[in-house]
């Protein structure tokens, strides 16, 4: 079952210089894509690529100068787009819910642990009083906090790095979600408990046949915890396809250039590492937007690049996808 459709999504900021002019930046450019229910789909690409502005407009949380001047964004069914956020406060946090990167940031730094899982719950009306303790202790075994009773009791700055994403996907989960949405869920915290805190969101989301859209910089995550990934570049997907097949048969130049460049597991894609610089947002060429790094560059890429079905298996948007890299 599909629970989050994104098709053709546009996003622009429109600002004025110090000349008074108005400037447009055109950061999303028609991006599509699913994540159904059970599926993890990674969310790969350089910085400034728009993974986060992707990640922002499927929970409704695009707030001006950001517009969408075209595109549909579905969440179990019914457009989101548009929604007014009385209506957006009733899906996020209960039917989709986001964990963000800096958990000490995203805690309320005055109440305690459990009193904050509690509030989660009383604001979606989704359990009071002693029921939302029981579950918000319970949601603090499952993400294998240790001494769950005690933990309820702890203040935000009593948690390490770990603990706290922990309590995060804690906060994240605890009213059920269908649908979660990581953005560099763990970009920060040591390796080993990189792997703990990822390996807990990964066995909970298979438990309960939640969908995941997990963005990240790190192939190495993508190739451990997703079986899907969308490759992103100048705010386009430009491939999308089961985990295994992209990896090992990637279409798009981008997309090996990308794969070339990650020397182990862990590595951390910084945009200078494919070499060159995105393309100007402000000004964006006609055609592919990969074509002045793209090593197969040819006059057809002057014109658009071939958009890729959405509902393909393994698709990229080049003209020489078809071809052995
Ligand atoms: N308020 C804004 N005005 C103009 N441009 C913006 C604004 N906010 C974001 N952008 C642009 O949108 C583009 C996409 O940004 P986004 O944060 O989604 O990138 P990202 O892929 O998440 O990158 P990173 O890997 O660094 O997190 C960037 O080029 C950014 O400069
Ligand atoms: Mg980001």
């Amino acid at each position: 079952m599909t629970l989050l459709a994104v098709q053709d999504l546009h996003v622009e900021f429109a600002t004025r210089g110090l000349d008074n002019r108005l400037r447009v930046a055109q950061a999303l450019n028609g991006v599509s894509f699913t994540v159904a229910a059970g599926e993890v789909v990674g969310l790969v690409g350089e910085t400034g690529a728009g993974k986060s502005l992707t990640a922002l407009a499927a929970m409704g949380l695009l707030r001006p100068p950001a517009r969408i001047p075209h595109g549909s964004i579905r969440f179990e069914g019914r457009e989101i787009i548009g929604l007014s956020d009385r209506e957006l406060e009733k899906i996020r946090g209960r039917r989709m819910a986001m964990i963000v990167q800096s958990p000490l940031t995203s805690l309320d730094p005055l109440k305690r642990i459990g009193d904050q899982l509690v509030r989660m719950q009383r604001v979606h009306d989704t359990a009071h009083g002693a029921a939302a303790r029981t579950k918000a202790e319970a949601m603090l075994a499952a993400v294998r906090i240790p001494d769950p009773a005690r933990r309820m009791r702890a203040w935000p700055h009593e948690l390490s790095g770990g603990m706290a994403q922990r309590v995060l996907i804690a906060m994240a989960l605890v009213n059920d979600p269908a649908l979660i949405i990581a953005d560099e869920p763990t970009t920060g915290l040591d390796v080993t408990v990189q792997a703990q805190v990822l390996d807990t969101l990964r066995d909970i989301v298979a438990a309960r046949n939640l969908g995941a859209l997990v963005i990240t910089h790190d192939l190495g995550v993508v190739a451990h915890y997703c079986q899907r990934v969308a490759v992103m570049f100048a705010g386009r997907i430009v491939e999308d396809g089961p985990v295994r097949e992209v990896f090992s048969r990637p279409s798009h130049p981008y997309t090996r250039a990308l794969i070339d460049s990650t020397p182990g597991r862990i590595a951390q894609l910084g945009w200078t590492v494919t070499g060159g610089t995105p393309p100007d947002l402000y000004d964006l060429p006609q055609g592919c937007l990969y074509r002045d790094r793209c090593p197969r560059a040819a006059t057809a890429c002057l014109a658009a690049p071939p958009r890729i079905a959405v509902s393909g298996t393994h698709g990229a948007a080049c003209h020489f996808a078809g071809e052995a890299a």
